[in-house]
């Protein structure tokens, strides 16, 4: 076929990955956002707009200072240079994709020829949306406390092999006919819910228009630019903890938001990916249900969901708080073998006086070897904690790694040496410039 590009066998490492190591919002948004400086292509390639990436960047001829919530498009479509792509493991929310272009342009971004759709993406419509609302209401007090963006619903539609993708939308009475067959089947599982469904077939053709100059062949789009020795950053979206498979299911998202879901979201093999960039937060948040093992309640909390301004960026729910863990890390860095990582929000850790970091659990009187699968055992393990001496601060205008407190260095050391993996960028604020890179 003379418009795929021609395989090589050679490694070609261009691709550099940001992925969430933990429970989410552990600042991949940011990272993002600054590596995008020297890429040519931002992808997202899993999950839809259950996630929420803030960037707090200076920008335009005026260098305002602004803030950009991601959810669905790629964070790099901040540097103007930059291109962003949904690929094909990406579910699409088509409102939400045109709502967060409509605001990107709003502040003064234009977007126009930059964003790109593979056309193997599957849809998520406002039914799925619903659905995962009722299927949350049934689970009762076992609620998993989703986005309610209809994610779960989506990849249900993607495994169960009814589902409807982005290519769908250019054979619209087909579009029509399968959208009809879905909808009906929901009726059947969810009872007769409120849902005009020729209203939204109706949407969905104008959408269809708008979309389609952004729409391609998403193999051949990566392929080419792979080809043409591009640069390429991929924007991990939720986190490892999140990952359907390693995770803490059931209480995790639907997609592979590991190293995995990299080569399967966008069709590329694992030779094409360079450096692979963990994101830790100085402590553990986690938004939603299941278990948590480091979890706080104490005051010890309230001070980092305060100073961390930890409020949900996608439902403004308040994110749970606790110690960093030292054996989930571990856990994580095995599956996705993170190259380097960046530790962040460390200056929300000035001013507590003793900090903790989980080393290990035990359970039933024995030390674990693993991390649980079973969540009841999870649940009831007992956490080791190492204890370190806090440092006074302020740390966020520090600018050189060498300038932070002693205690400070030995806090982040420690957890270098524990996972083994070199903690290369150290985020001490949300600004661009609250970076320091080691
Ligand atoms: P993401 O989902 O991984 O992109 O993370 P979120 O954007 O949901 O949440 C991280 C929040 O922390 C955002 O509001 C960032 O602006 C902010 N942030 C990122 N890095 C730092 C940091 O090093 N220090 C502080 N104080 N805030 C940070
Ligand atoms: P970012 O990319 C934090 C959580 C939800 C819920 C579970 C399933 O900002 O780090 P879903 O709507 O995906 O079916 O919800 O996963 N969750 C996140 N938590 N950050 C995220 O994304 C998340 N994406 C999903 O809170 O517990
Ligand atoms: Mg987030």
């Amino acid at each position: 076929m003379a418009s795929l590009p021609k395989p090589s066998v050679a490694p070609k490492t261009q691709v550099s990955v940001v992925l969430g190591s933990q429970w989410g919002d552990e600042g991949k948004g940011k990272l993002t956002d600054i590596l995008a400086a020297d890429v040519d292509i931002c992808a997202r390639c899993a999950g839809g707009n259950n996630a929420g990436h803030t960037i707090v960047a200076n920008i335009g001829p005026d260098n305002v200072k602004t803030k950009f919530d991601f959810h669905l498009l790629p964070s790099g479509l901040v540097n103007p240079r930059c291109i962003g792509f949904l690929g094909s493991g990406v579910v699409v929310h088509v409102p939400s994709l045109f709502s967060e272009l409509d605001t990107l342009e709003k502040k003064g971004l234009k977007c126009d020829g930059r964003l790109f759709v593979s056309d193997r993406a599957h849809l998520v419509f406002d039914f799925h949306q619903v659905v995962d609302g009722l299927k949350e209401v049934e689970l009762g007090g076992s609620s998993i406390g989703t986005t309610k963006k209809g994610i779960g619903p989506a990849y249900s539609s993607k495994a169960s092999r009814s589902g409807l993708r982005v290519h769908h939308l250019y054979d619209f009475e087909l579009f029509a006919n399968k959208f009809r067959k879905l909808v009906e089947g929901r009726f059947k599982r969810y009872g007769n819910f409120e849902y005009d469904t020729e209203g939204e077939i109706a949407r969905y053709r104008a959408f269809a228009e708008r979309l389609r100059p952004l729409i391609v062949d998403g193999v051949t789009f990566i392929h080419s630019a792979l080809a043409s020795n591009r640069r390429i950053l991929v924007e991990g979206a939720n986190a490892l903890m999140l990952d359907l498979d390693y995770g803490t299911y059931p209480f995790v998202t639907s997609s592979s938001t590991g190293i995995g879901g990299v080569c399967t979201g966008l069709g590329i093999p694992p030779l094409a990916i360079g450096t692979v960039v963990g994101v830790m937060k100085a402590y553990t948040s986690r938004v939603g249900a299941g278990p948590f093992p480091t979890e706080l309640f104490d005051e010890t909390c309230v001070h980092l969901q305060e100073v961390g301004a930890e409020y949900g960026t996608t439902t403004g729910r308040r994110r749970r708080c606790g110690w960093l863990d030292l054996v989930m890390m571990r856990y994580s860095c095995l599956i996705n073998g993170y190259t380097c990582m960046n530790l962040t929000k460390l200056d929300v850790l000035d001013g507590i006086k003793e900090i903790k970091v989980a080393t290990g659990y035990r359970y039933q009187g024995k030390e674990l070897t693993s991390f649980p699968a079973d969540l009841s055992v999870l649940a009831k393990v007992e956490v080791e904690y190492k204890t370190f001496p806090g440092w006074e601060g302020p740390i966020s205008e520090v600018t050189e790694y060498s300038q932070l407190p002693d205690t400070c260095r030995a806090y982040v050391e420690y957890l270098e040496d524990f996972m083994g993996i070199p903690i290369t960028w150290v985020g001490v604020g949300p600004g661009r410039l609250s970076m320091l890179r080691r």
